[in-house]
């Protein structure tokens, strides 16, 4: 069955449109900085910290699903420390070479950011751990019995590593970074007020109510909101008169079939294919990806973390279920062994 997921709109990964604004857009310092309030706070405290005793600040951790900001708050601690940043990503690090390349040209107190820290591969974490514990760089001179490793010394440095996935981390990686942060969701007022400073920043026109009308239909995720802001703009300058007001707002996420709750039309496939072919669940996920042409770690870290979180989908032992909210949503009515369970 065809579906669209790579162009989806409310694909929550970084796509090659969102780079020439998303650049203007990211905030610089934890002030400027919308939401994610409990880590500001703890964050501000550890570099104001660091700062005052004339250190470099501990590795960080941040984790949590994508779109939420792990990059841009990564640039904010290089930019609060008044140090310089390197950004790379776990499976770009193939050989440890290449990790012993990045790491011999930081500076005295840099961050090096790695997004998808959990896909590092063991050997090259291996060079990672006396980095990060010891600033310094075993190097294995020569084959056979007459190797010998030698020692170099490498600036200090902060490693800010990024995961959608915690718990696939390796235990000697994950205890290694001393700050770990959880991003959140945010709420809809916060994302009325990223809408708002987007517009601000893009010179959109845009009124309260328009706000609102794209920040509740962004799936709690600012990466989607602005990307949502861009294609309003876009339908409000062909179609409408140029000023993004509820009404034009409306019709573009209409248009764009993206429903009230930020649903699009896969999800929407996905959950009433569960529904006609396995009467709701429970369905194991490879069954649901082979039934909509999907694989099934797109389905597990793209799709389903939101539609569990507003609660149209539970995962069991058994496999995954529509719940009643779901079936309420798409105006289909429950079969009744399950209104029973
Ligand atoms: N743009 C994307 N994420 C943002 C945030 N958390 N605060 C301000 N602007 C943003």
């Amino acid at each position: 069955m065809y579906n669209d997921s790579e162009n989806r709109i409310i694909a929550p990964e970084y796509s090659a449109e969102d780079s020439e604004t998303e650049l203007s857009l990211r905030p610089k310092s934890l002030s400027e900085y919308i939401g994610q309030e409990k880590v500001k706070e703890n964050m501000k405290v550890y570099i104001d910290a660091a700062r005052m005793r004339g250190e470099g600040l501990d590795h960080v951790l941040l984790y949590g699903p994508p779109g939420l900001g792990k990059t841009t708050l990564a640039g904010i601690i290089a930019n609060e420390m008044g140090v310089s940043i390197r950004v790379t990503s776990g499976p770009a690090i193939e050989k440890q070479g290449d990790l012993a390349a990045l790491l011999t040209n930081l500076n005295e107190g840099d961050v090096l950011f790695i997004d998808e820290v959990h896909r590092l591969n063991r050997s090259v974490e291996e060079v990672l751990y006396p980095a990060m514990e010891d600033s310094a760089l075993d190097i294995i001179i020569g084959k056979g019995p007459s190797a010998r490793s030698i020692r170099l010394e490498l600036p200090n440095f902060t490693l800010v590593g990024a995961t959608t996935r915690a718990g696939q981390l390796s235990a000697p990686l994950r205890d290694r970074f001393g700050v770990v942060c959880r991003l959140e969701i945010y709420t809809p007022e916060e994302l009325v007020q990223i809408v708002r400073r987007s517009s601000r920043i893009l010179g959109i026109v845009i009124d309260e109510s328009g706000a609102v009308e794209i920040a509740a239909r962004s799936r709690g995720t600012p990466r989607i909101a602005n990307r949502l802001l861009k294609r309003a703009r876009d339908f409000a300058q062909v179609i409408g008169d140029g000023v993004i007001d509820h009404k034009n707002a409306k019709r573009a996420l209409d248009r764009m079939e993206i429903d009230k709750l930020g649903l699009d039309s896969v999800d929407r496939l996905l959950l009433t294919a569960m529904i006609n072919n396995y009467n709701g669940g429970p369905v194991g996920l490879d069954t649901i990806a082979a039934a909509i042409g999907e694989e099934s770690i797109t389905i597990e870290d793209v799709y389903e973390p939101y539609l569990m979180q507003i609660g149209f989908l539970s995962r069991t032992p058994r496999g995954r279920v529509v719940t009643p909210a779901g079936y309420r949503h798409l105006g289909i009515q429950m079969p009744d062994q399950q209104t029973l369970f």
